[in-house]
């Protein structure tokens, strides 16, 4: 038998009035023979897990008493990264010492062990199977637990939609400094296409600057820049440069923000929004749609992937790919430990990861 942990919700509410940690038993000697029994290694705190705990996002995981809760309650956490630690004796996909991530959202990923079957999950190579294909680099603890949802929503958003034609064609985005904006600087870079990244000013706005470029940015403006009609002809000048044009604009801020983008679009270009960091609306011109043809679509890489189990692992292979081979950079996380039996039990340890998100993205390690 295995003594395991699961974060858990009977009410939807603010994480800290609500959550609680249920210890529940996993018994790993009599295996169904699809099924197998993994071990986390590290879960992130990412925005729509808090906003699933509040009862304010669309996808919500189902309340049951499967965990032995006296009331129905819901795991939290959407990813995370596992370790396969026993399989039934029908597991074809999975081995001891694998590493695996959930193939599906509302998992429930913030729990130290699952038994689940195979179905339920998709390998990721660990670093001794890297290694073996002779790749330069493995996958870090980071890299697989935060895999599923900013690399492949930068990655879906500049390939999925619009044919953006390496070497000539640019994407702008607003929120450039952003995770999932740092991974569409380096993904862009790594297809060819040129980027455009809007941030906002700061005083220390060189350093961030250099960084973006660091990655890969082509050009890095401020809002205001953007918002500029004389800085306008600057941005015209870079593209004409290429011979291409923008066709493509990435939004998760709203309001003037995402005006202010949409205007640089070429006719008949495409915003994708795919956040809403200022909580204000989308804002159009009119003018943007009649003389320019412009579209204006969501982006949510949850329903996207939904039922297409393809597309998400030909994406999480180049992401993947790209990994191992040292090209594509990590958002990091701020690391806390669990230890099973310490000073704080686990909803606690997430608790503090939601206060602490606001200075970056928490990782709870196991
Ligand atoms: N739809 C999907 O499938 C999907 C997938 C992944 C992420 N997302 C969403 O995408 C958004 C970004 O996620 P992330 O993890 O990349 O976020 P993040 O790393 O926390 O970055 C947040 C960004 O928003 C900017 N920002 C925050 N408040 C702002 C405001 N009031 N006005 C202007 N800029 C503001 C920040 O700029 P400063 O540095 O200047 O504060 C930063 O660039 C979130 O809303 C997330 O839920 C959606």
């Amino acid at each position: 038998m295995i003594t395991a942990q699961a974060v858990v919700y009977s009410q939807h509410g603010e994480p800290k009035d609500v959550l609680k940690t249920q210890t529940y038993e996993i018994d790993d000697e009599n295996l169904a023979s699809n099924q197998i029994v993994v071990k986390t290694l590290g879960a992130p705190v990412n925005p729509s897990d808090i906003n699933q705990i509040q009862g304010v996002y669309p996808s919500k995981p189902e309340k049951t008493t499967e965990l032995g809760t006296s009331e129905p309650s819901a795991p939290c956490g959407n990813e995370g990264l596992f370790e396969v630690i026993k399989v039934g004796s029908g597991v074809s996909d999975f081995k001891v010492g694998d590493w695996a991530i959930p193939a599906n959202v509302n998992f429930g990923t913030w729990r130290t062990h699952a038994l689940a079957s195979e179905e339920q999950f998709i390998q990721v190579p660990n670093p001794e199977q890297s290694k073996t294909r002779g790749k330069p680099n493995g996958l870090t603890i980071n890299q697989g637990a935060t895999i599923s949802v900013n690399p492949l929503t930068a990655y879906l958003m500049l390939t999925h939609y619009v044919k953006l034609i390496p070497g000539k064609d640019w994407f702008i985005q607003n929120g450039g400094n952003s995770a999932v904006g740092k991974y569409a600087i380096q993904i862009s870079k790594l297809l060819g296409f040129n980027s455009l990244s809007v941030i906002r000013d700061r005083p220390n706005l060189d350093e961030l600057v250099s960084e973006l470029k660091a990655l890969g940015a082509d050009q890095v403006i401020t809002e205001e820049q953007n918002a500029s009609k004389e800085f306008g002809a600057t941005i015209k000048s870079w593209v004409k440069e290429t011979g291409g044009e923008i066709k493509l604009a990435l939004n998760c801020i709203g309001g003037k923000n995402s005006t202010g983008i949409a205007r640089k679009l070429a006719n008949n270009g495409l915003m994708l929004t795919y956040g809403g960091m200022s909580f204000q609306p989308v804002i159009l011109p009119t003018s943007l749609h009649i003389f320019k043809n412009i579209t204006s679509s969501g982006f949510w890489v949850t329903q996207l992937l939904k039922n297409n189990e393809d597309l998400k692992k030909s994406t999480l292979n180049q992401i993947v790919d790209w990994y191992e081979d040292g090209k594509l950079r990590d958002a990091k996380s701020i690391e806390t430990k669990f230890e099973a039996g310490g000073e704080k039990q686990l909803h606690e340890l997430y608790i503090e990861g939601v206060t602490n998100s606001s200075k970056g993205k928490q990782l709870i390690t196991f």
